[in-house]
């Protein structure tokens, strides 16, 4: 975007629009009105470290107005002092505290096979790790079980933030946990809806050792070959070739689109130019297990999609959007079907969305099937 690169020369913008999660500390709610305005009227050319500056002096400033029952500061003041932060931003102090280093990058890869029911399926992951300073925070399943006679294949990405403990924890527990559902073999839909309500309270009850962070989570379960149910809460997305169609099984839960439910529950969504939109100026998605001073204000409930697979049913994607934001869900399912092998597939579409400069983590895991 033109803007954008204008904005990169005059302030030094830094931060990724990647990142997941925008950092400061919590707000007390009676604030977040103040804060609206705030960000609104001031979401001109900002770059991250002069927004986080700003809401933190306005925080600083509402707190004292509050204590004291002072005047609110006048509009030259606020404009002044807006004037001193460019200055320090542009010269000297803020640069290099948010600045993404490029940490050593690791990846994982595999791959698997079985015959579920009627059908062959195969599958092949990969995970790259991002630019990040922090370590890798996407999570995978990719698991065949056979339980009372039910065949059952199980694949999920979780892409984390501030923190790998939920999306580990996740990747531990959330398929146990819908396996646990006594409704699983009847009501699937409601079974896999009640498992994620579950394992979220788990994790919030969970305090402190599992942090502050949160996960995403995109889960698809094929029941015995034939069925497959495909649950997100988050970016992570899941597409299915079948036949001529590219199905995406998948909701992308971001904040606009969510907006009257967070609105509804006293929260705001922020638009700021050059960045996504972001949950109280948070976080960037509007669904999201864990997170717990957000979760006032977030959902964690499911959308889901079932999906017969016949004999037409030739490939499934399930990605993280360090994937989705550098490509689109026909350009991913036109790599995957170049190789008839997952694992190979796998690994050329997270090589083709770092060749696209996506600086998050990537992963995805492609699953083929194959009616016998
Ligand atoms: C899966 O297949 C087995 C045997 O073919 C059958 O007994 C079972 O009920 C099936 N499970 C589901 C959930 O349809």
């Amino acid at each position: 975007m033109y803007r954008l690169g204008i904005k990169k020369k005059v302030f030094g913008l830094r931060h990724s629009e990647q990142s997941k999660y925008f950092l400061f500390s919590p707000v007390p709610n009676s604030f977040i009105p103040i804060l609206h305005l705030l960000i609104r009227s001031l979401s001109l050319s900002l770059s991250l470290s002069l927004r986080i500056a700003l809401l933190l002096l306005d925080l600083v400033g509402s707190i004292i107005t509050q204590v004291l029952k002072a005047k609110p500061p006048t509009f030259d003041v606020i404009l002044l002092q807006f004037f001193f932060l460019f200055l320090m931003d542009r010269f000297c102090c803020f640069r290099g505290a948010y600045s993404q280093s490029s940490a050593a990058s690791s990846s994982l890869s595999g791959k698997g096979k079985s015959t579920q029911g009627h059908t062959k399926v195969s599958y092949g992951f990969s995970l790259i790790k991002g630019m990040t300073n922090h370590p890798m925070e996407d999570y995978h399943v990719a698991d065949f079980v056979r339980t009372k006679g039910h065949d059952l294949a199980f694949f999920a990405i979780f892409d984390g933030h501030l923190g790998h403990n939920v999306p580990e924890y996740l990747q531990k527990n959330l398929f146990n946990n819908i396996l646990r559902e006594e409704e699983f073999w009847t009501q699937p839909d409601r079974a896999i809806i009640k498992a994620y309500d579950k394992t979220d309270q788990a994790i919030l009850s969970h305090r402190p050792d599992l942090g502050q962070g949160g996960s995403t989570a995109v889960t698809a379960i094929l029941v015995n070959g034939s069925q497959l149910w495909v649950a997100n809460i988050g970016d992570s997305r899941s597409v299915l070739l079948k036949g001529d169609d590219v199905f995406q099984m998948t909701t992308d839960h971001d904040p606009n689109a969510d907006r009257s439910s967070i609105e509804n529950k006293g929260g705001f969504v922020s638009n700021m130019p050059g960045d996504v939109p972001r949950v109280n100026g948070q976080l960037a998605v509007a669904r999201a297990f864990g997170d717990r001073n957000l979760k006032s204000h977030l959902r964690s409930d499911p959308d889901i999609q079932v999906k017969e697979i016949d004999h037409t049913a030739e490939l499934l994607i399930l990605a993280s959007d360090g994937l989705w934001k550098v490509m689109n869900n026909n350009e991913a399912v036109e790599i995957a079907k170049r190789s008839k092998d997952p694992q190979v597939a796998a690994k050329q579409l997270t090589a083709e969305a770092l060749k696209r400069e996506s600086k998050d983590d990537i992963s995805c895991i492609v699953v083929r099937f194959k009616a016998q």
